[in-house]
């Protein structure tokens, strides 16, 4: 190991994030009721200019009124290039109380963005005596987010979370798409011919050097790398696709952009039962080996070196946060149906 051990961001449960626009408090509600891992409650993109002091209306009641339950609470405020985006801090953290953990910055392209809203929060926090420290999520969306990527995670204490916001992305940087976060018909190797002169086409993953790149940046930090949109919410098995091809590079979570996506994400992001079964029993050996004072740890007659068995220990605390989510969700959602029958009984 290098003498620099990166810190790592408070661990949180970041499968599914649902993003929900703030100028919409019905589905906001719907959201509060989804038991995604996040919901970012948006003041950005989903919400039109003339909309925005009301959709900061609704946010903060949003806060204020809705049962969130288990769910990690996001606001993602406006573009530090625009006017909006002073207020939506100060307004937001002023006036929702404690339930808000984090705010996402948007179109984040140099560490003096995170610097400068690092700021306020600190000042509002201090002010407002906060007892809740508010975490960051960063979306990476541009061109100069990601080369500036490093040096973007490294930038705040408060950071948790990049986010590859494909969307933007592919704007920013004049990426040809067909789909939000899908992969393009012309982005494919075609094989050589075989002998009967017949070529197979490959498609390629045009998304895979920015996530991988993002992914680094963000493991080098502590921070989770979570995958942004997929546009086409009645296509389950693209979602899917690309939300395992995510995960397989190191991604932890992705965005929903509708409800039916947060299943789909849960799905692709839990770590595979035969592996933590198997990650449980690579622990148990190397304990046994341990109480044995054997150096080699062996299971099923392979050999378990030392990286296994972080990778292991890694896939074991994951499925712990896991299994603890499920425990206080199905809690949750018996507290709940307690207190709809009393209700119904007074009634
Ligand atoms: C998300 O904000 C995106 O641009 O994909
Ligand atoms: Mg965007």
């Amino acid at each position: 190991m290098s003498f620099t051990l990166p810190k790592r961001a408070v661990p949180r449960l970041n499968r599914s994030e649902l993003a929900v626009p703030g100028s919409q408090p019905r589905m906001m509600e719907k959201a509060a009721q989804s038991g995604a891992d996040v919901i970012f409650l948006d003041l950005e993109d989903s919400v039109a200019p003339d909309d925005k002091p009301a959709a900061r209306a609704n946010v903060i009641a949003a806060l204020n009124e809705l049962d969130f339950g288990e769910s990690t609470v996001s606001v993602r405020i406006n573009g530090l290039d625009t006017h909006y985006m002073y207020r939506d801090v100060v307004d937001v953290m002023e006036k929702s109380g404690e339930r808000l953990d984090l705010i996402m910055i948007p179109k984040v392209g140099t560490p003096a963005d995170v610097y400068a809203v690092d700021m306020l929060v600190t000042q509002i926090e201090h002010a407002m005596q906060r007892k809740k420290k508010i975490g960051v999520e960063l979306i990476i969306e541009t061109a100069l987010g990601m080369q500036n990527v490093e040096a973007i995670a490294a930038a705040s204490p408060r950071n948790e979370s990049l986010h590859f916001g494909v969307a933007d992305y592919a704007a920013s940087t004049g990426a040809r798409t067909t789909v939000i976060g899908g992969p393009n018909p012309d982005y494919v190797v075609l094989t050589d011919k075989d002998a009967e002169g017949n070529r197979d086409i490959h498609w390629g993953d045009m998304w895979h050097y920015a996530i991988a790149r993002m992914v680094v940046a963000a493991r080098a930090n502590g921070l989770r790398p979570i995958d942004g949109p997929f546009g086409d919410i009645t296509d389950k098995d693209g979602y899917l696709a690309q939300a395992r091809r995510a995960a397989v590079l190191g991604c932890e979570g992705k965005w929903a952009i509708h409800p039916s996506q947060i299943e789909l994400a849960n799905e692709a992001f839990n770590p595979p039962e035969k592996e933590v079964d198997r990650a449980k029993r690579i622990l148990a050996a190397m304990k046994e080996a341990q109480a044995q004072g054997r150096g080699a740890v062996t299971l099923d007659g392979r050999m378990i070196d030392a990286a296994s068995v972080r990778q292991a220990e890694v896939m074991v605390a994951k499925a712990k946060l896991i299994a603890g989510a499920g425990r206080s969700k199905a809690a949750g959602k018996a507290e709940g149906a307690k207190a709809e029958s009393k209700r119904a009984a007074r009634a």
